[in-house]
């Protein structure tokens, strides 16, 4: 059984970060999102993984390289543009061969990993087996329908009216019955070829596809309160443990990760918090579910409940809540005369600003 991990797609909802890097690449806790799932499929026993990339190729592929850090075997498939989920499938065609697989979005998080999940598939081998949790606002995903005895008989992408509140995870397993499938279909309303319509073509065409309702806790990280709130689940569990500097007038409370090569000096850090390797924290807050990525500045500044990539700088500003920070981004005050922000914003920045 291989895998196929996508991380190509556009990541609009992530502008401007994904102007410039990879979505499946901003760090949760300090670690890519994409190395959670990759690890999962370790841990599930797989070892032969494809992963699907586009225009931010290079950079996926500087971070994960050949998988041997994960105990897999990988293999990059280009995907010429983000035509969809199921273009992604026959992007991978080749490479899939006859063999089943477990496709897996490279921006989506899910606790409690997918051991259980494959090995039931192993054992039945329905033509599909998809995850499905309940979900407040169904319209904003792939949606299924199920009957009486909770077999999948429909399913809809980001549907007006919703037939159920059971939303798609982004975990599916397949066997290659999938291929016949996905050469049939035509692009949707949005021009993408869906892999819900796939899974639509093997129900009407009376194959098997099972279902699982997952009780724990699935995120698409597709967008900045989605990853801001991964960020702050996977905080929770953090270990404590300070092996950089921290001076004797600072203050570290609750769980704290000071990596090797950060320096604090004369702060206060309410945990769960992570500062990166080479990051420099001084007469500055930092306030619970912050990740603070390696090589940033943060002086006389009050910040929580964020995500900073590496290399920011944050001076005299308070406060930042509930916000994701660019790679070298610099957040200063403004002179006191006049009072005016300036701004130097890439494009479909978001800035909400509180005076
Ligand atoms: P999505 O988040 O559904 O799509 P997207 O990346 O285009 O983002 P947005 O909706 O914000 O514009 O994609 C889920 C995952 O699948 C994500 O890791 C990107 C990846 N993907 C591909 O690899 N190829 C594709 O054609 C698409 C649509 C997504």
């Amino acid at each position: 059984m291989k895998a196929l991990v996508l991380a190509g797609g556009s990541g609009t909802r992530l502008r401007p970060i994904t102007h410039t890097s990879a979505k499946q690449l901003v760090p949760v806790a300090n670690k890519p999102v994409l190395y959670y799932a990759l690890e999962s499929l370790a841990q599930a026993g797989i070892t032969e993984v494809g992963i699907v990339v586009g225009d931010t190729h290079a950079e996926i592929e500087s971070a994960v390289g050949d998988g041997s850090q994960f105990g897999l075997s990988v293999t990059y498939l280009r995907q010429e543009a983000p035509l969809g989920l199921a273009h992604a499938v026959m992007t991978a065609r080749e490479y899939l061969g006859g063999d089943d697989f477990v496709m897996y979005l490279g921006d989506n998080f899910i606790v409690g990993g997918i051991e259980d999940l494959v090995s039931r598939f192993r054992e039945e081998r329905p033509a599909a087996q998809i995850m499905l949790t309940k979900v407040a606002e169904p319209e904003q995903f792939g949606v299924a329908e199920l009957d009486v005895d909770g077999r999948v008989v429909g399913l809809e992408e980001k549907p007006a009216v919703p037939k159920s509140d059971l939303a798609l995870v982004g975990v599916y397993l397949f066997t290659p019955a999938v291929h016949e499938a996905v050469g049939e279909l035509k692009p949707s309303w949005r021009g993408e070829l869906e892999i819900t319509d796939a899974i639509q073509w093997l129900l009407d065409r009376g194959h098997r596809v099972e279902s699982t309702i997952i009780s724990g806790y699935w995120k698409d990280t597709g967008n900045v309160t989605d990853m801001l709130e991964v960020n702050r689940l996977v905080l929770e569990s953090l270990e404590p443990e300070v092996a950089g500097s921290v001076d004797s007038t600072s203050q570290l409370i609750g769980r704290v990760v000071v990596e090797p090569g950060a320096v604090v000096r004369g702060s206060r850090i309410v945990g769960p918090v992570v500062i990166g390797s080479g990051s420099e924290v001084s007469a500055s807050y930092i306030g619970p579910y912050t990740s603070i990525a390696r090589d940033c500045r943060i002086s006389n500044s009050e910040i929580e409940y964020s995500i900073v990539l590496p290399r920011a700088s944050i001076s005299g500003v308070r406060r930042i809540e509930a916000s994701l920070i660019g790679h070298d981004v610099e957040v200063t005050p403004a002179p006191h005369t006049p009072r005016a922000h300036r701004l130097v914003l890439g494009d479909h920045s978001k800035v909400q600003i509180s005076s």
